[in-house]
């Protein structure tokens, strides 16, 4: 379709009506699709329903080619609609929820993923998903921490370009959709970790922690970025221009569509930043947004500010462009179909292959936090086993499903009774798992009664799946005064219990630490729920999952993480209460559990590294080199982690940055060497003089399993 012809045969109203995206709450009396966001009332005239460019959360095989056929019947040019929707952690089969990949620190495993995730989503005529969502989140009290991968920006930016691989495979692929990274910017950065509230951060921590991964979506070819609904230093996202034109477009070279959050170009009147609806669309076009979505701003305002010379018909041109040209790319003006297809869908959607490789990720992405008494793992053998606490029959999962259905998912009850087949599995909730719930005794006592007649008890806690996402920011991230005290009498009742915490964020975990001999991090393992507890819990799979995200010892911690500043009076060696010294009264200064740490069931000892040169001159490289060894019984995986601390520079640089990790498999009693290749690049950070450079001057390189680690190698940067 030679696009240009069209767009100069095209209305005003078809303009703006391609820069407009709206749900089926608007667009159909008959279909349902996602709710996203508050229901509006759009006052939409005939002609203006006629001309939207794309739909908001719908999908479906048969639905999406009934749309289409309307839509493009009634439109005055025939341009085909773009579906887009959230599909975030798997479109009908569910894979473990972000947070939850991101413990797997597979970013191979992540791609293969999300690229299942497009077959899916692709036969059921999706043509856009609404991820990857790589917002840097260091406050737990956040909701949307599930929705991320992590504190890490290096991390974070290889799961970002995973992903993007994994939903476009380059667009040329069969069921290939195009990915949209979001919330740009700095959304996870949102002020007591209250959803949507301020951001307010120096350039430099943009660009050293929270614009890294948002970049690494855009070099790998994403084909949309969606504006986040926070300020950014006082501007809204959604009409920033130093972010979304000085930045995105112009030092990062991104030329595609840029689309606002739900509401997001209206809500800059709500910010306190646009006088009204008029001066809202004037800002966003003017800043680089082409699609508003939900709300109708463009439609209605910029035929005026056109008039008025404010905004330039060039300019809207130039956003229509952008939409048709995906429209073009992905031939929906010869296919408006895509890959929509029935039977197809029946086939792959579902399937026993995308099941096992949910399965797979969720085994992938469970973190074991301590095994005292090598309590885990249970005797898959048992006679009888106690399964306990709220959610052992809830069909949990995790936030933004998509078409995933609860319907569908394996609970903790049945994936254990598919386990033990010929066990007797007692089953107790102990309590209701609801927020701030105190202690019920009688609930407590049935719980007991189980514990006591088991051999082993798994013991399910932490927050239900529906506590964690959009808009649920919490105060208090403890385990609950009831689970704790369910916990206390289930492990004075049977020593033989292994506490898994499902959750979308760190909780704090310190009470029933000093009880549990076994804790597990499960997160919300998507459809394969409960055959994920049940093979973890019994031996079906050894645990290799690393914390993405640091687990405090109380939230007056939070926000805390692992690559903080030392201060002018550091305490993170001594790490107690003194005086005059950077540390609370009340509590330590380090986490509970660190970023990067997991236990296996194997034990690994990594030696201290070496360094194959020192100085490393610039234009050259040293490797930095470790052994590994599998000093157990059992085989197991490791993530080998590199951390680099730049000792003094024209800025205070954190304590360690991630800046490498290798997965290695070793079998019992087996060493290998592992090898890490240091170049100027990786200490390259965003300097006193405003560039990304390194600076001459000491380094020191920490090789371990976890971000807690002590000895070092150094070397000079000349
Ligand atoms: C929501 C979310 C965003 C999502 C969008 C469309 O409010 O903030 O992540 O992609 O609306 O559903």
């Amino acid at each position: 379709m030679d696009i240009k012809k069209l767009l100069s045969q095209m209305s005003l109203t078809e303009k703006l009506g391609e820069l407009s995206q709206y749900n089926m709450g608007v667009l159909s009396t008959t279909e349902t699709g996602d709710l996203t966001g508050p229901a509006n009332d759009l006052k939409l005239t005939k002609e203006e329903l006629a001309v939207v460019g794309s739909v908001l959360g719908y999908s479906s095989a048969e639905g999406t080619k009934k749309m289409q056929d309307e839509h493009i019947k009634n439109h005055p040019h025939g341009i085909p609609l773009l579906f887009m929707q959230d599909i975030i952690h798997g479109y009908r089969t569910n894979y473990p929820i972000p947070l939850g990949m991101g413990a797997t620190f597979d970013p191979n495993l992540m791609e293969e993923c999300a690229r299942m995730s497009a077959k899916e989503a692709a036969v059921n005529g999706l043509h856009v998903t609404f991820n990857p969502m790589v917002d840097l989140a260091r406050d737990a009290r956040w909701g949307r921490c599930m929705e991320t991968t992590g504190e890490d920006p290096y991390l974070n930016s290889l799961m970002s370009a995973a992903q993007v691989r994994g939903y476009q495979s380059d667009m040329n692929k069969e069921y290939s959709i195009a990915a949209c990274v979001k919330h740009y910017a700095a959304y996870g950065a949102a002020e007591a970790g209250r959803d949507y509230n301020t951001v307010d951060v120096s350039e430099r921590s943009l660009r050293d922690y929270y614009l890294p991964a948002y970049k690494a979506a855009v070099d790998a070819g994403v084909e949309m970025v969606m504006s986040s609904f926070n300020l950014v230093n006082g501007v809204p996202s959604t009409g920033n221009k130093w972010l979304l034109d000085d930045v995105l477009r112009k030092e990062w070279g991104f030329d595609k569509i840029l689309i606002s959050d739900y509401n997001a170009v209206y809500e800059m009147y709500d910010h306190g930043y646009a006088k009204d609806a008029k001066d809202c669309a004037e800002k966003a076009i003017n800043a680089g947004m082409d699609i508003e979505m939900m709300t109708t701003c463009y439609l209605k305002e910029i035929p005026a500010l056109i008039e008025e010379g404010k905004v330039s018909m060039e300019t809207v041109d130039k956003a229509v462009l952008r939409v048709l040209d995906l429209k073009n790319r992905l031939g929906l003006f010869e296919n408006p179909y895509y890959y929509a297809d029935k039977e197809k869908a029946d086939k792959i959607v579902f399937c026993d292959e995308h099941r096992a490789l949910a399965r797979l990720a969720g085994e992938k992405s469970c973190v074991l936090l301590k095994n005292d008494n090598n309590v885990l793992p249970l005797n898959e053998h048992s006679k009888t086993v106690a399964l306990i606490g709220p959610f052992i029959e809830e069909p949990m999962i995790g936030g933004w499903p998509g078409a995933g259905s609860r319907n569908e998912v394996v609970t903790p009850l049945t994936g254990v009774k598919n386990l033990l087949k010929d066990a007797k599995i007692l089953t107790a909730k102990g309590c209701n798992g609801t927020l701030k719930e105190q202690p019920d005794y009688k609930m407590i006592k049935q719980a007991v009664k189980c514990a006591k007649k088991a051999e082993s008890v798994v013991l399910v806690l932490g927050e239900h799946d529906l506590m964690a996402g959009e808009g649920k920011s919490k105060t208090d991230i403890n385990i609950t005064p009831a689970q704790v005290e369910l916990c206390k009498a289930v492990c004075k009742a049977n020593k033989n219990t292994a506490v898994f915490i499902y959750t979308g964020r760190p909780l704090v975990l310190s009470e029933i630490n000093d009880i549990a001999p076994a804790i597990a991090i499960i997160w919300q393992p998507g459809t394969e729920n409960g055959n994920v507890l049940a093979n973890m819990a019994f031996g079906k799979a050894n645990f290799s999952g690393k914390l993405p995200m640091t687990f405090p010892r109380a939230v007056g911690q939070v926000p805390i993480y692992y690559n903080f500043y030392t201060t002018g009076r550091p305490n993170h060696e001594h790490d107690l209460p003194i005086a005059y010294r950077s540390a609370y009264q009340d509590e330590r200064n380090s986490p509970l559990y660190p970023f990067g740490y997991g236990l296996s069931y194997a034990k690994f000892e990594i030696s201290d590294p070496v360094l194959s040169s020192n100085p490393l001159k610039r234009g050259e490289t040293l490797t930095a080199s470790v052994v590994v060894k599998n000093v157990s019984d059992v085989d197991g995986e490791e993530t080998v982690q590199l951390y680099i601390k730049d000792c003094y520079a024209s800025l205070a640089r954190p304590i360690k940055e991630l800046k490498g990790f290798k997965k290695v498999n070793l079998k019992a009693g087996e060493e290998t060497t592992i090898c890490f290749e240091i170049s100027e690049k990786q200490l390259e950070f965003f300097t006193a003089n405003n560039v990304f450079e390194a600076e001459n001057g000491d380094f020191k390189v920490f090789i371990s399993n976890n971000s807690n680690v002590k000895t070092f190698a150094t070397f000079k940067l000349i």
